[in-house]
C-alpha cells in the first residue's frame, strides 16, 4: 500500500475549489500528523505549466478535442512522475486541484470523446494511481459561469469560452462518476458559502483518513 494519500479536487470552473483548499489546509495541517503539498493540474511543474499555456491559450480556438485530450494526459504524465509520486512516496498527503476525473468530465462527457479510452489514458498517465479520496464540488452550471463572469481578477481560459451546454454535459459527467464511484468521491453542495463548504470538506478528508490513516489522527 502507497505510504502518502492523494486528495483530488474537482468540480465545474466556479466552484469555488481553489478558494476552500486554500481555507482548508491550514485546518487539516491542525488536525493530520502529516506533510502536505498542494498542487494543481494542468500545470504543477515546469513542462506540465508549458503545456497549460498551450492548452488554455484563447487564441488556440482550433484545437481538436483529441489534441486536447492528449495535451492534458502529458501534462498529468509529467505532473505525477515529477511532483505526485515522489511527495506519495514520501509519505505526504498531495492536494490536487484537478486530476484523472477533469478528463473524464470535459473531454468525455462534455467534449464527447469516448469515456473507456480516457480511463485507460488515465490509467497509463498514472500508472493506475487513482486518488484516495476525491472531493466533487457540485454546483448548477448556470451559478458557476456566473461567478465565473464576476470575478474581475480571473484571467479567461479557453474553456471558460464554452457554451453553457457544455458545461451542463461536464456537471452531468461527475454527477455520473460520483455516483459510479461512491466510496471515492464525496460530492459537496458547492452552492454553500465557502465556509460551509470547506467544513463539509474537512469532514469528509478526516472520514477517509480515520479509515485508512489512522496513525495520522
Ligand atoms: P483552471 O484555470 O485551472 O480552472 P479551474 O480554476 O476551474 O480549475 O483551468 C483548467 C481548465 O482545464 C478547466 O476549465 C478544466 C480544464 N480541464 C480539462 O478540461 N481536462 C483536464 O483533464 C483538466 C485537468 C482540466
Amino acid at each position: 500500500m502507497s505510504k502518502g494519500f492523494i486528495i483530488s479536487f474537482e468540480g465545474p470552473d466556479g466552484a469555488g475549489k481553489t478558494t476552500v483548499l486554500e481555507k482548508l489546509l491550514p485546518q487539516l495541517k491542525k488536525k493530520v500528523k502529516a506533510d502536505f503539498i498542494v498542487t494543481r493540474e494542468p500545470g504543477g511543474v515546469l513542462i506540465a505549466e508549458r503545456i497549460r499555456e498551450v492548452i488554455l491559450d484563447v487564441s488556440h480556438a482550433n484545437m481538436d478535442a483529441k489534441t486536447e485530450l492528449l495535451l492534458y494526459m502529458a501534462a498529468r504524465r509529467q505532473h505525477y512522475i515529477e511532483k505526485v509520486l515522489p511527495a506519495v512516496n514520501q509519505g505526504k498527503v498531495v492536494l490536487i486541484d484537478r486530476f484523472i476525473d477533469s478528463s473524464v468530465a470535459y473531454q468525455g462527457a462534455g467534449r464527447g470523446l469516448d469515456k473507456e479510452i480516457i480511463s485507460q489514458l488515465n490509467a497509463f498517465a498514472t500508472d493506475n494511481r487513482r486518488p484516495d479520496l476525491t472531493l466533487y464540488f457540485d454546483l448548477p452550471s448556470e451559478i458557476g459561469l456566473g461567478r465565473i463572469q464576476k470575478n474581475k481578477d480571473r484571467e479567461v481560459n479557453r474553456l471558460d469560452l464554452e457554451t453553457l451546454d457544455m458545461h451542463q454535459r461536464v456537471r452531468q459527467g461527475y454527477l455520473e462518476l460520483a455516483q459510479a464511484e461512491p466510496d471515492r468521491i464525496t460530492t459537496l453542495d458547492a452552492s454553500l458559502s465557502a465556509e460551509a463548504v470547506t467544513e463539509n470538506a474537512l469532514e469528509a478528508i478526516m472520514k477517509q483518513i480515520s479509515k485508512s490513516r489512522s496513525l495520522w489522527i
